[in-house]
This record gives structure tokens, sequence and C-alpha cells, in this order.
């Protein structure tokens, strides 16, 4: 995710926005900047930005440029949610006199109509960034006579969606001004100097002693002193705390693994992708632009991907099919490149890749564009070659995953093909001149539901880490389910033998009687998932095969009472939702029990042997 780093004092302050940048390269990002107020002769607010590493870009730049040295300033570094990653799309941004340098973490969701006003009122707006309407508004309020805090704060009233903002301004050169609205940010109290960042982690060698602003807070610090606001500008007491973390674990805030704080982000991950998309019960997928045309070509439906992005597709598949009641197949990406598949623009093909940058994705997304088929890319990064190449493309917004192992971005993938989804049938009921189906209105009803129901679940670790411990105990492990269980089971299974090195299998529940029931020996864990109410009598009859051989039941399940759970030797209970839905809260548990499990075997969780993040060759 993006990072900020603001300072005033009597230091230098692009040294410190440099060093606080640097702690916060963890996060991911493509592109960087700052801004200063030079004291001296300097009529505009000096900003620097740079597409790439803060070594490759930034630094070099700073390098070359002579910039009389400043006391106040901010930085960024950008990870790209509106425009691609570019020089020009980095921030700071600014208004149209340079007078106003803004740094912002978060979507506007109604920048578009923002910026549509501000262009009539004469502003001119340079970049592709949601972001870039913040300077230009607080100018427009400033023109209005408003001084800058009241700028500011009428700004921030007109904003809809998640902000940190960190913001300097010319003509009050003595004062640096944080405003927080659903994205973090904390004050740093220094002895004759202040700081803002959006993670502690980039304040470490200067400051343990942080505010942490609340939504609404607007921070105006000067060298001596912060004054916090709320919404309607009156004075308010926040506490100071003291972080004693060290470097490392600042960077993890606070967790032991990225991939449990990974895991740990998925409610508010969640809350991202569905931001702006499901509006007063319908929903709004405006990357989407097909054509009545184009919508009424559609025969078949393809869902490609590599791995977890595969599992995601694999998951999603039974809502496309039940929804559109067309042929819907999912692929694996290497497979499907090499079969010559039925390809056609009667086709839409949908490529699901985290990294954008996978291979076998990319030369499928070729293939189905060569032979005319409709494409549409699900991606988590801006820019990256699967979204420059798809016809359409819908951003995960899961933030930068650095654990090499997918938890946040096979949910948010999830998520978004099940928003696709519903989306693809509600256009199809509006061209037919139908009201939006039941089925549609119940899932978009609940989706907003699911970050919490995710957050209630991983209150409790213990039951999970239980689980693990007898898990981590063998060399292999069985996962079943049924229907959507199944697509759960493929993706807990693939978590826990690449982090755990536990060789592991996941099957229909239906079928182990085919041949694998040979493997199940007394004691063996199965991992049985089973949310889907209408399976759940054939479920539990696969359950008593395995028992009736020893295996040892670990179920997953929504179901508080029953047979079911009387069998197993182990239960996690999910909070019930739409069926379809389920696989979003399984996979949270499912990661946790890998997690768990390498963490007790003593395994590197977070950079698994022989595996890399993205995966650009064949
Ligand atoms: C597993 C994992 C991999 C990736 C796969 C595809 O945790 O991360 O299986 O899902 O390599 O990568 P993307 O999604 O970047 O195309």
């Amino acid at each position: 995710m993006c990072g900020i780093v603001g300072y005033i004092g009597k230091q230098d302050a692009q040294e410190i926005l440099m060093s606080g940048l640097r702690r916060l390269e963890y996060r991911g990002y493509d592109s960087a900047g700052i801004a200063l107020l030079c004291e001296e002769g300097n009529p505009e607010v000096k900003v620097i930005k740079r597409e790439g590493a803060l070594s490759e870009g930034l630094e070099a730049a700073l390098e070359k440029g002579s910039f009389s040295q400043s006391g106040i300033g901010i930085g960024h570094t950008r990870w790209a949610t509106h425009g691609a990653p570019s020089d020009r799309n980095a921030h700071p941004h600014t208004d149209c006199h340079q007078q106003i340098a803004v740094v912002h973490n978060g979507i506007i969701e109604n920048y578009s109509e923002l910026q549509a006003d501000l262009e009539q009122l004469g502003h001119c707006i340079q970049t592709e960034v949601d972001s870039e309407v913040i300077p230009h508004l607080i100018e427009h309020f400033k023109n209005e006579d408003h001084d800058i805090l009241s700028a500011v704060r009428e700004t921030v009233r007109r904003l809809q969606g998640a902000y940190a903002l960190a913001i300097v301004d010319h003509s009050s050169n003595s004062s640096l001004i944080g405003v927080r609205q659903d994205s973090p940010l904390v004050v740093g109290i220094g002895d004759g100097e202040n700081y803002l960042a959006s993670d502690v982690a980039a304040l470490l060698p200067y400051t343990r002693d942080v505010i942490i602003l609340e939504n609404g807070d607007l921070a105006h610090l000067t060298v001596d002193d912060v004054v916090i606001y709320d919404e309607d500008g009156v004075v308010i007491e926040r506490s100071i705390t003291h972080v004693d973390w060290d470097a490392e674990m600042a960077e993890k805030g606070g967790y032991p693994h990225f991939m449990l704080k990974e895991i740990e982000e998925q409610p508010a991950s969640w809350e991202a992708t569905l931001q702006g998309r499901i509006k007063n019960g319908d929903i709004h997928l405006p990357e989407i632009t097909f054509t009545r045309a184009d919508l009424e070509t559609v025969e078949q439906i393809y869902l490609v991907g590599c791995g977890t992005s595969f599992h995601a597709g694999l998951a999603a598949m039974p809502m496309f099919e039940n929804l559109l009641r067309m042929p819907v197949r999912t692929e694996i990406a290497s497979e499907f490149r090499y079969r010559d598949p039925v390809l056609g623009p009667e086709v839409l093909t949908v490529f699901i890749s985290q990294s954008g940058e996978t291979a076998d994705t990319l030369a499928c997304l070729e293939l189905a564009a060569k032979h005319g088929a409709q494409t549409v890319a699900i991606t988590n990064v801006v820019g990256s070659s699967l979204s420059r190449k798809a016809d359409h493309v819908i951003y995960t917004r899961a933030g930068p995953e650095i654990s090499v192992a997918s938890t946040k971005t096979y949910t948010a993938q999830l998520l978004v093909l099940q928003l696709l989804a519903c989306h693809l049938t509600r256009l199809s009921g509006l061209l037919a001149g139908h009201e939006m189906s039941e089925d549609v209105r119940a899932l978009l009803k609940e989706m907003p539901h699911l970050p919490q129901k995710m957050r209630d679940l991983l209150q409790d670790h213990a039951p999970i880490k239980e689980m693990a411990r007898y898990v981590a105990g063998w060399q292999d492990a069985f996962f079943i389910g049924r229907g959507l269980d199944y697509a759960a089971a493929m993706e807990g299974q693939l978590k826990l033998k690449e982090i755990s090195y536990i060789h592991a299998e996941a099957y229909p529940a239906g079928e182990l009687k085919h041949g694998t029931l040979a493997l199940v020996e007394p004691g063996i864990p199965v991992l049985a998932v089973s949310t889907q109410a209408h399976l759940r009598s054939k479920m539990s009859s696969n359950i008593e095969e395995v028992r009736a051989r020893g295996g040892w039941i670990g179920l997953v399940t929504d179901l508080k009472e029953g047979r079911l759970i009387d069998m197993a030797q182990s239960v996690i209970f999910v909070p019930p939702t739409a069926p379809s839905l389920a696989p979003l809260l399984v996979a949270g548990v499912l990661q946790l029990l890998a997690y768990y499990a390498a963490v007790l075997r003593g395994c590197p969780v977070d950079m698994p042997r022989n595996l890399a993040k993205s995966v650009t060759v064949e």
C-alpha cells in the first residue's frame, strides 16, 4: 500500500522524509516523491517525484537537483490504484499554481464528479490519479477566502471514500496538516519537531511517541505544537501512545510474519475491494464497458489462471453458471494455452492474476485476443502487463502482498469475480428489461457484511492452532469437500503444502471411494469442509467412509450442531453467510491452519523453498 511521511522541525526535511520512505519500502510501491517548502525566495512548493524504486528514481533525481534546505515537507510511496505508475502520476500532487501539495493514501470514490466540477471552474487536472482533485479543491476554497484549515475541512467534506492526507501550503509555511478517514495516519511527537506517517515504522529512528488519529481528525502540526480538530473544527484531545516495537516488528505491523499480517488484513482489504462497487443495493463496475452487442454475443465464459488464482476461478465458477445460466469453465493457464481451445467473439475470457505478470496467463490472454474473444483482467497490480493487454480491467485493490503465499489477494480475486458475475447478470437483465433478480439482490446485500464476519472469525486463532498442531505431526493430509467446499479445499491444500511442506491433496468427497480411500490409514488428518447445506447429508456419508478407516477428521463448517459435528475430532466454525460466499470465510481458516502448521514445523513461512512471488517464466 502507499506510504506517507511528513516532517516539520529544524532538521533537514529531505533527509528525514527519504529515511522514512526507505522504512516504508517493505509495503511495496511503484513510484515515490517528496514536496518541500523551501524558506528562501522560492515562489512555489518544490516537488520531486519519480517512477520506480527509491534507489533508482527519486534518490538520483534529488542528487542531481539543488534545493535550498527545508524544515517542512511531505513524502509518499505510491502503489497505483488509479492511473498507471509514472513520474506524472506519482504523489505529491499540487494545485494549479503549485502552492499546495498533497500526498494521499486511499481511494477517492467520487473523484470523477469532483474533477468535472473543478474543470468547469477552470482548474487544470494533469494526471489520471483520483488524489489530484484534493489540492485543487483546497485551492478553490482558499480562493473563496477560507484559511488553510477551513479550506482543508471544506475539501474533506466533499470527499467520498478513504483517505489519509498530508498537506503543505506555501502561504502558511510554518505548518503541516494531516487528515484521516478510514486509512491510517499517526502523528509522531518530537522535541522541537513533529512528524506525520501512515505507519509508525517510518518514524522509529526519530520518535516512539505517537498520536493515533481517528476517523475525522485533522491534525495541525507546527514545530512546537500539535493540535487535533474534529470534523467541525472543535479542538479535541488525543492521548499519546508509546510504541516499543523494534524496526523489524514495525515493518510487519507487530506480526511475526507478513503472511499472518496479510491474513489479518483481509477484512480491510475486502472493504477496499467493495468500496464504491455496491451502492444503494446496486452494483457499479464502471471498469466493465460492454456494449449491448458485446454482451448479447457471449455464449460461453472461461476463467483462466495459475495456482491460487486458478482456485479463485474454481470457487467463482458455480456463481457465474447459476446466475448467467451459460457454460462456464475454469482453466489452468499452462494447459489452456496449448490445447487449441474454442475461442471467438462469442467467448468471454477472464484472466486472474495477482501479479498480472504470470507468463502462462499472459500467453492465454494473447491467444484469446488473437481469436477475437473478449478479455477481462482481474489483477492486483495497476499497470501490470495483463492490465495493459485486456479489453477490461478490474483491480482487486488488496494492497501489496509480500509473503510468497497468496492470501488476501486470493480472497480479493474471488470477491471481484463474484462482483463480476453479479454485474454481468444485472447487465443482461437490464438489456432484457428485467428487474434485478432476487439472487443478485441477496448477494449484494450480504457482501458488505463479509468483512465484519471475517473479523469475527479471525478473533480467535486458538482452535485453528490446535487443529494445526495435530496436522503438523503428519507428513500427509487430505482435504475433502463437495461443490464450493471442494473449491475451497483445493486452495486449503495448496496453502498447506507450499508453506509447511506437508504433502496434501484435495478431493471431491464423493470421489474418495474411487481410489484415494486406499491411502486413508488410522490417524491420518482429513480436513473436511462443509458449508453447503444441500450437500450436507452426502458429505456426512463421505466422512463416515473416512472414519470407518480410522481417519482423523478436522471439520470446517457453519453448522453449530448435528451429526456431522459429532463425527469430527476437531471443529472450526465459520459464520453463516450466503452459500456461494462461504469459500471466502473458509479461506481464512485454512490459511491460518497452513500458517500455524508451518510455524510449528519451523518452516520459513514468508519465503517457502523453490517458490517465487511472480512467475514470469513458463
Ligand atoms: C500460491 C501462489 C501461486 C500463485 C500463482 C499465480 O500461494 O501464490 O500459486 O497464485 O503463481 O500467480 P499470479 O496470481 O500472480 O498470476
